[in-house]
Protein backbone atom coordinates (compact mmCIF):
# COMPACT_ATOMS: atom_id res chain seq x y z
CA UNK A 1 0.00 0.00 0.00
CA UNK A 2 1.19 3.90 -0.98
CA UNK A 3 0.17 5.48 2.39
CA UNK A 4 -0.49 8.55 0.59
CA UNK A 5 -2.27 7.26 -2.68
CA UNK A 6 -4.48 4.90 -0.66
CA UNK A 7 -5.36 7.18 1.99
CA UNK A 8 -9.04 7.77 2.61
CA UNK A 9 -10.18 11.07 3.88
CA UNK A 10 -13.17 11.30 5.84
CA UNK A 11 -14.35 15.14 6.00
CA UNK A 12 -17.10 16.40 8.60
CA UNK A 13 -18.55 19.81 8.02
CA UNK A 14 -20.50 20.80 10.82
CA UNK A 15 -21.70 24.27 9.26
CA UNK A 16 -23.50 26.90 11.49
CA UNK A 17 -23.24 24.02 14.50
CA UNK A 18 -23.27 23.79 17.57
CA UNK A 19 -24.63 26.45 19.34
CA UNK A 20 -22.27 26.71 22.55
CA UNK A 21 -18.00 25.91 22.61
CA UNK A 22 -19.50 23.16 25.81
CA UNK A 23 -21.14 21.49 22.99
CA UNK A 24 -18.41 21.77 20.51
CA UNK A 25 -16.34 20.19 23.07
CA UNK A 26 -18.49 17.27 23.84
CA UNK A 27 -18.76 16.05 20.34
CA UNK A 28 -15.14 16.68 19.21
CA UNK A 29 -14.27 14.75 22.51
CA UNK A 30 -16.49 11.86 21.86
CA UNK A 31 -15.10 11.21 18.32
CA UNK A 32 -11.56 12.01 18.96
CA UNK A 33 -11.64 9.42 21.48
CA UNK A 34 -12.76 6.79 19.60
CA UNK A 35 -10.50 7.77 16.50
CA UNK A 36 -7.35 7.73 18.89
CA UNK A 37 -9.03 4.06 19.61
CA UNK A 38 -9.13 2.40 16.17
CA UNK A 39 -7.33 4.48 12.91
CA UNK A 40 -5.14 3.27 11.22
CA UNK A 41 -2.31 5.01 8.58
CA UNK A 42 -5.06 4.76 6.36
CA UNK A 43 -7.32 7.27 6.92
CA UNK A 44 -7.14 11.02 7.25
CA UNK A 45 -9.87 12.49 9.83
CA UNK A 46 -10.93 16.14 9.44
CA UNK A 47 -13.18 18.33 11.21
CA UNK A 48 -14.44 21.57 10.03
CA UNK A 49 -16.24 23.46 12.65
CA UNK A 50 -17.38 26.98 13.13
CA UNK A 51 -14.55 29.51 13.26
CA UNK A 52 -15.00 30.89 16.89
CA UNK A 53 -14.17 27.11 18.56
CA UNK A 54 -11.31 25.97 16.83
CA UNK A 55 -8.44 28.07 18.55
CA UNK A 56 -9.98 25.71 21.58
CA UNK A 57 -8.54 21.97 20.14
CA UNK A 58 -5.27 20.83 20.09
CA UNK A 59 -4.32 20.72 16.27
CA UNK A 60 -1.81 18.18 16.84
CA UNK A 61 -4.33 15.43 17.34
CA UNK A 62 -5.65 12.71 15.73
CA UNK A 63 -8.53 14.51 14.15
CA UNK A 64 -7.12 17.36 11.89
CA UNK A 65 -9.11 20.52 11.91
CA UNK A 66 -10.38 22.32 8.99
CA UNK A 67 -12.04 25.74 8.00
CA UNK A 68 -15.74 25.77 6.07
CA UNK A 69 -14.61 29.42 4.60
CA UNK A 70 -11.50 31.64 4.07
CA UNK A 71 -11.12 35.38 2.27
CA UNK A 72 -8.88 35.77 -0.14
CA UNK A 73 -7.02 38.48 1.37
CA UNK A 74 -3.99 38.52 3.77
CA UNK A 75 -4.87 41.12 5.91
CA UNK A 76 -6.80 44.39 5.85
CA UNK A 77 -9.79 46.12 5.78
CA UNK A 78 -12.46 42.93 4.91
CA UNK A 79 -15.01 43.71 7.43
CA UNK A 80 -16.09 39.78 9.14
CA UNK A 81 -13.54 37.92 7.10
CA UNK A 82 -10.70 35.74 8.01
CA UNK A 83 -7.70 34.72 6.23
CA UNK A 84 -5.75 31.38 5.31
CA UNK A 85 -2.80 33.08 7.38
CA UNK A 86 -4.85 33.46 10.29
CA UNK A 87 -6.26 29.51 10.76
CA UNK A 88 -2.74 28.12 9.30
CA UNK A 89 -1.49 30.00 12.60
CA UNK A 90 -4.39 28.26 14.77
CA UNK A 91 -2.88 24.90 13.19
CA UNK A 92 -5.73 24.93 10.54
CA UNK A 93 -4.75 22.47 7.42
CA UNK A 94 -7.92 22.21 5.20
CA UNK A 95 -10.14 24.37 3.79
CA UNK A 96 -13.60 23.89 2.65
CA UNK A 97 -13.78 26.27 -0.63
CA UNK A 98 -16.95 26.83 -2.80
CA UNK A 99 -18.88 24.79 -0.49
CA UNK A 100 -22.64 25.02 -2.45
CA UNK A 101 -24.30 26.67 0.76
CA UNK A 102 -21.90 29.27 -0.13
CA UNK A 103 -22.99 29.64 -3.50
CA UNK A 104 -26.18 29.69 -3.05
CA UNK A 105 -26.56 31.86 0.48
CA UNK A 106 -23.88 34.10 -0.09
CA UNK A 107 -23.69 34.82 -3.83
CA UNK A 108 -19.95 32.93 -4.00
CA UNK A 109 -19.57 33.01 -7.81
CA UNK A 110 -16.62 30.63 -10.00
CA UNK A 111 -14.98 33.38 -9.63
CA UNK A 112 -14.69 33.91 -5.80
CA UNK A 113 -13.48 30.41 -5.71
CA UNK A 114 -11.07 31.02 -7.57
CA UNK A 115 -9.75 33.82 -5.69
CA UNK A 116 -10.30 31.70 -2.26
CA UNK A 117 -7.83 28.63 -3.77
CA UNK A 118 -5.52 30.48 -4.70
CA UNK A 119 -5.15 32.79 -1.15
CA UNK A 120 -5.86 29.09 -0.01
CA UNK A 121 -3.06 27.33 -0.92
CA UNK A 122 -0.79 30.35 -0.18
CA UNK A 123 -1.37 30.49 3.18
CA UNK A 124 -0.18 26.62 3.35
CA UNK A 125 -4.14 25.28 3.51
CA UNK A 126 -4.98 22.63 1.57
CA UNK A 127 -8.14 23.47 -0.36
CA UNK A 128 -11.35 20.99 -0.39
CA UNK A 129 -12.66 22.31 -3.87
CA UNK A 130 -16.54 21.71 -3.60
CA UNK A 131 -18.57 21.15 -7.56
CA UNK A 132 -22.12 20.06 -8.01
CA UNK A 133 -24.71 20.59 -10.25
CA UNK A 134 -28.34 21.05 -9.17
CA UNK A 135 -31.53 18.67 -10.05
CA UNK A 136 -32.45 20.94 -13.14
CA UNK A 137 -28.70 20.95 -14.74
CA UNK A 138 -28.85 17.01 -14.07
CA UNK A 139 -32.43 16.64 -15.41
CA UNK A 140 -31.22 18.60 -18.41
CA UNK A 141 -28.20 16.65 -19.33
CA UNK A 142 -26.16 19.29 -18.22
CA UNK A 143 -24.37 17.88 -14.91
CA UNK A 144 -21.03 17.04 -16.42
CA UNK A 145 -20.39 20.52 -18.53
CA UNK A 146 -21.40 22.22 -15.19
CA UNK A 147 -18.44 20.04 -13.28
CA UNK A 148 -15.85 20.63 -16.03
CA UNK A 149 -16.26 24.73 -15.70
CA UNK A 150 -16.53 24.51 -12.04
CA UNK A 151 -13.15 23.08 -11.62
CA UNK A 152 -11.85 24.64 -14.40
CA UNK A 153 -13.13 27.79 -13.38
CA UNK A 154 -11.63 27.18 -9.64
CA UNK A 155 -8.30 26.26 -10.83
CA UNK A 156 -7.47 28.88 -13.62
CA UNK A 157 -4.26 30.27 -13.37
CA UNK A 158 -2.94 27.83 -10.08
CA UNK A 159 0.19 26.17 -11.28
CA UNK A 160 0.40 22.22 -11.31
CA UNK A 161 3.73 22.62 -8.09
CA UNK A 162 1.56 25.10 -6.27
CA UNK A 163 -1.06 22.03 -6.31
CA UNK A 164 1.04 18.62 -6.08
CA UNK A 165 -0.07 16.94 -2.66
CA UNK A 166 -2.39 19.80 -1.91
CA UNK A 167 -6.02 19.89 -3.74
CA UNK A 168 -8.83 17.88 -2.63
CA UNK A 169 -12.17 17.89 -4.77
CA UNK A 170 -15.48 16.96 -3.51
CA UNK A 171 -18.35 16.18 -5.86
CA UNK A 172 -21.20 17.32 -4.28
CA UNK A 173 -24.36 17.33 -6.10
CA UNK A 174 -26.52 20.22 -4.91
CA UNK A 175 -29.56 17.96 -4.49
CA UNK A 176 -28.18 15.52 -2.13
CA UNK A 177 -26.72 17.71 0.19
CA UNK A 178 -29.04 17.41 3.17
CA UNK A 179 -31.84 15.58 1.28
CA UNK A 180 -31.35 12.00 2.57
CA UNK A 181 -30.78 10.72 -1.01
CA UNK A 182 -27.58 10.27 -2.78
CA UNK A 183 -27.00 9.34 -6.49
CA UNK A 184 -26.06 5.84 -7.61
CA UNK A 185 -22.62 4.66 -7.44
CA UNK A 186 -22.71 4.61 -10.72
CA UNK A 187 -23.14 8.38 -11.35
CA UNK A 188 -20.76 9.07 -8.54
CA UNK A 189 -18.38 6.99 -10.44
CA UNK A 190 -18.33 8.59 -13.58
CA UNK A 191 -18.20 12.01 -12.13
CA UNK A 192 -15.47 10.92 -10.15
CA UNK A 193 -13.81 9.66 -13.38
CA UNK A 194 -14.74 12.82 -15.23
CA UNK A 195 -12.97 15.26 -12.71
CA UNK A 196 -9.77 13.60 -13.34
CA UNK A 197 -10.12 13.90 -16.55
CA UNK A 198 -10.36 17.49 -16.35
CA UNK A 199 -7.57 17.76 -14.33
CA UNK A 200 -5.43 15.59 -16.51
CA UNK A 201 -6.58 17.62 -19.43
CA UNK A 202 -6.09 20.95 -17.78
CA UNK A 203 -2.68 20.60 -16.23
CA UNK A 204 -1.47 18.10 -18.90
CA UNK A 205 -0.23 15.92 -16.23
CA UNK A 206 -1.84 12.36 -15.87
CA UNK A 207 -0.12 11.68 -12.48
CA UNK A 208 -2.06 14.98 -11.12
CA UNK A 209 -4.95 13.82 -11.58
CA UNK A 210 -4.33 10.05 -10.49
CA UNK A 211 -3.13 12.09 -7.01
CA UNK A 212 -6.13 14.20 -6.26
CA UNK A 213 -8.06 12.56 -4.25
CA UNK A 214 -11.77 12.78 -5.39
CA UNK A 215 -14.42 12.93 -2.17
CA UNK A 216 -18.21 12.57 -2.23
CA UNK A 217 -20.68 14.40 -0.80
CA UNK A 218 -24.52 14.53 0.34
CA UNK A 219 -26.62 12.99 2.70
CA UNK A 220 -23.97 10.64 4.08
CA UNK A 221 -24.55 8.00 6.15
CA UNK A 222 -22.89 5.07 8.59
CA UNK A 223 -25.34 3.37 6.17
CA UNK A 224 -24.60 3.93 2.56
CA UNK A 225 -21.14 5.28 3.09
CA UNK A 226 -18.66 1.99 2.21
CA UNK A 227 -20.27 1.72 -1.15
CA UNK A 228 -20.11 5.38 -2.24
CA UNK A 229 -16.37 4.64 -1.56
CA UNK A 230 -15.79 1.04 -2.37
CA UNK A 231 -17.14 0.94 -4.66
CA UNK A 232 -16.71 4.09 -6.56
CA UNK A 233 -12.98 4.38 -7.12
CA UNK A 234 -13.46 7.77 -5.15
CA UNK A 235 -10.90 8.34 -2.10
CA UNK A 236 -13.26 9.78 1.05
CA UNK A 237 -16.15 11.04 1.59
CA UNK A 238 -16.91 14.88 3.22
CA UNK A 239 -19.93 14.43 5.44
CA UNK A 240 -22.66 17.60 6.53
CA UNK A 241 -25.22 16.04 9.32
CA UNK A 242 -23.80 12.82 9.85
CA UNK A 243 -20.55 14.73 11.48
CA UNK A 244 -23.01 16.70 14.04
CA UNK A 245 -23.27 13.04 16.05
CA UNK A 246 -20.49 11.37 17.09
CA UNK A 247 -21.97 8.27 17.14
CA UNK A 248 -22.92 8.18 13.50
CA UNK A 249 -19.36 9.99 12.06
CA UNK A 250 -17.52 7.32 14.50
CA UNK A 251 -19.65 4.49 12.49
CA UNK A 252 -18.80 5.91 9.09
CA UNK A 253 -14.69 6.03 9.91
CA UNK A 254 -14.76 2.62 11.32
CA UNK A 255 -15.66 1.51 8.04
CA UNK A 256 -12.80 2.29 6.11
CA UNK A 257 -10.38 1.25 8.94
CA UNK A 258 -7.55 -1.11 8.06
P1 LIG B 1 -25.00 16.52 4.31
O1 LIG B 1 -24.03 17.73 3.92
O2 LIG B 1 -24.11 15.33 4.60
O3 LIG B 1 -25.77 16.98 5.49
O4 LIG B 1 -25.85 16.26 3.12
C1 LIG B 1 -22.88 17.53 3.18
C2 LIG B 1 -22.18 18.83 2.94
O5 LIG B 1 -22.85 19.85 2.78
O6 LIG B 1 -20.94 18.90 2.93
Amino acid sequence: MNPEKDKIYIVGNWKMNPVSLDDAETMFDEMENDVYKMQGDNIEVVVCMPYVFISDFDSDGKIKLGAQNIFWEKQGAYTGEISSEMLRKIGVKYAIIGHSERRKYLGETDEMVNLKMKACLAGGLKPILCVGETLEERKRGDAGEIIIGQVERALAGISESDLRGKLLIAYEPVWAVGAGMTPSTDDVMSVGLLIKKVISKFYGSRELAENTPVLYGGSVSSQNCFDLVDKTGLRGLLVGGASLEAREFVGIIKKFVK
